[in-house]
């Protein structure tokens, strides 16, 4: 499986970007292929109704397009989900339609959820993605997620052992969405924007 994890911190070594590798390195440590979009190396510009052009856009929009499912991190930043991934969202076509995304919010304190509340509702009805039930939500991120190994700390064990469930739950629906996008059942030409 063809897996794209979008680190959606626009922050400079920021602890999402720790998350989305770890998960990325993960999944290729159960076989899966997976590569990491860091929102802070891309530097989209903000989106104007396509009047500037964003020269990386058309790379990425070609990659999301073979890939077969896509993981979302995002920080809470002032109670809120990235504004770079929102922006990002507003230059994606059809390239995530009737592919799965799982679902990760980051926060160093007791935040994480609004972020996965705010991804559930924002972008999928134009995009066309499926959002997995599976998300995950990573609590006090500065003291998990450090290295690679299990390990015996307790929160370290249940996050890491969390993400490893969702992750497997990610490739069974990449696999599953696959007999949907071939069914002929689809029109995304007749129906372009969702409902
Ligand atoms: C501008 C800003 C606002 C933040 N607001 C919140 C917040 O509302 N709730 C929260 O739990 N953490 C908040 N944080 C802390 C983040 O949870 C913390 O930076 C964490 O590492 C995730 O962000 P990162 O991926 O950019 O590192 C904020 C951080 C920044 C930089």
């Amino acid at each position: 499986m063809s897996i794209i994890v979008i680190s959606a911190s626009m922050r400079k070594k920021a602890q999402s970007l720790k998350v989305s590798e770890w998960l990325q390195e993960h999944l290729a440590s159960i076989e899966q292929k997976a590569s990491v979009v860091d929102l802070y190396q891309v530097k989209l510009p903000m989106f104007d109704g396509g009047e500037t052009k964003a020269q990386n856009i058309n790379k990425l929009l070609s990659d999301f397009d073979k890939a077969d499912s896509f993981v979302f991190v995002s920080p809470e930043w002032n109670g809120m989900m990235s504004h770079g991934l929102l922006n990002l969202m507003h230059y994606i076509g059809h390239q995530m339609a009737d592919k799965p995304v799982m679902l990760v919010g980051v926060s160093s304190a007791r935040g994480g959820s609004y972020p996965i509340a705010q991804m559930r509702l924002i972008g999928y009805k134009n995009n066309h993605y499926v959002i997995t039930p599976e998300s995950l939500i990573v609590q006090g991120v500065n003291d998990v997620f450090n290295n690679h190994s299990f390990g015996k700390k307790e929160a370290d064990l249940y996050i890491k052992k969390r993400a490893d469930y969702a992750l497997r739950v990610l490739v069974e629906y990449s696999e599953a969405l696959k007999t949907v996008r071939k069914s002929g059942v689809i029109k995304l030409d007749n129906y372009p924007n969702g409902m």
